[in-house]
């Protein structure tokens, strides 16, 4: 279970990222993050992964306060994943393999099993043809798919996506909502940051709404993202499926437009 009691973080420039954050997040459970450009979203994300270090409030993992001195940011980096926002600032190898390769040889892995594993993230991913280029000479959504990989080579607990579909054609997507199920399904948590709320609102066990760095709602879909005036606060759009409910008089809780059809 991850903890966050009154966590505030500041850039050294002085922008305020997060204004006293408090949050629990289950394990196991599927957390959405919604809010404008700015609302803190990555930087959360970077305080639950180790890099960014509050100056003030306490993060509790599994029970256990996390100090963010070099070892405990170390282990840290290892239990939970995180596929940054933007995969240039991400991958900085030589090559895909090498890339994805990194994080099992940093586990301590021998080089048969760091070859398993760089194998079986490339095949889940669908870019085993990839593994030689250099990352310099890829699309971007082609470096987010290796960025994936990288960060899912190390098999970590817990795993933050900052917008994974942005960049990603349809077959892409499409692979990376099955990982995302699959690895719910093999019981790690998984957290989401998106711009997209018809995404959220089927996906998510619980959503946290961001705003100029502080959490405004943080509860199931439908207590958060039914809300007009909290959808508003956060500049968003109610999600389709709640819309077109709506205005077809239904009283209705399918959570995608799908299950509303099937149930019309
Ligand atoms: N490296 C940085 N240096 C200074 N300020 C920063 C830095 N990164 C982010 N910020 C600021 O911190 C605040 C929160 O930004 P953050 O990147 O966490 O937002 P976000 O919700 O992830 O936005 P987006 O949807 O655009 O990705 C913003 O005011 C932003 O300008
Ligand atoms: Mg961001």
């Amino acid at each position: 279970m991850i903890q966050l009691q009154n966590i505030k973080y500041s850039y050294p420039e002085g922008t305020i990222g997060l204004d006293d954050i408090s949050l629990e997040i289950e394990k196991g459970s599927k957390v959405a993050f919604l809010g404008e450009n700015g609302a803190g979203k990555s930087s959360l994300f970077l305080v639950l992964n180790g890099i960014h270090k509050p100056q003030k409030g306490k993060y509790v993992l599994d029970g256990k306060q996390f100090g963010f001195s070099t070892t405990e940011r170390k282990q840290m980096a290892h239990k939970v994943g995180y596929v940054f926002q933007d995969p240039d600032v991400q991958l900085f190898a030589a090559s895909v393999y090498e890339d994805v390769a990194f994080g099992p040889f940093n586990l301590g892995l021998d080089k048969k099993d760091i070859e398993i594993r760089v194998e079986k993230y490339l095949n889940l991913l669908s870019i085993q043809d990839l593994k030689d280029k250099a990352p310099h000479q890829l699309s971007y959504g082609q470096k987010k798919q290796v960025a994936v990989a990288g960060v899912l080579a190390m098999e970590p607990e817990i795993i933050l996506f900052d917008e994974p579909f942005a960049w990603l054609d349809n077959r892409h997507k499409h692979i990376m909502n099955e990982i995302i199920d699959d690895l719910n399904k093999q019981g790690k948590t998984v957290l989401i940051s998106t711009h997209n709320p018809d995404f959220a609102y089927e996906w998510a066990d619980n959503v946290v709404l961001m705003k100029e760095g502080r959490i405004i709602a943080s509860d199931s879909p439908v207590k958060t993202m039914c809300n007009k005036v909290l959808m508003q606060e956060i500049g968003m759009e109610l999600p389709l499926v709640v819309q077109l409910a709506k205005k077809l008089g239904l009283k209705n809780d399918s959570r995608s437009i799908q299950s509303l059809l099937w149930e019309m």
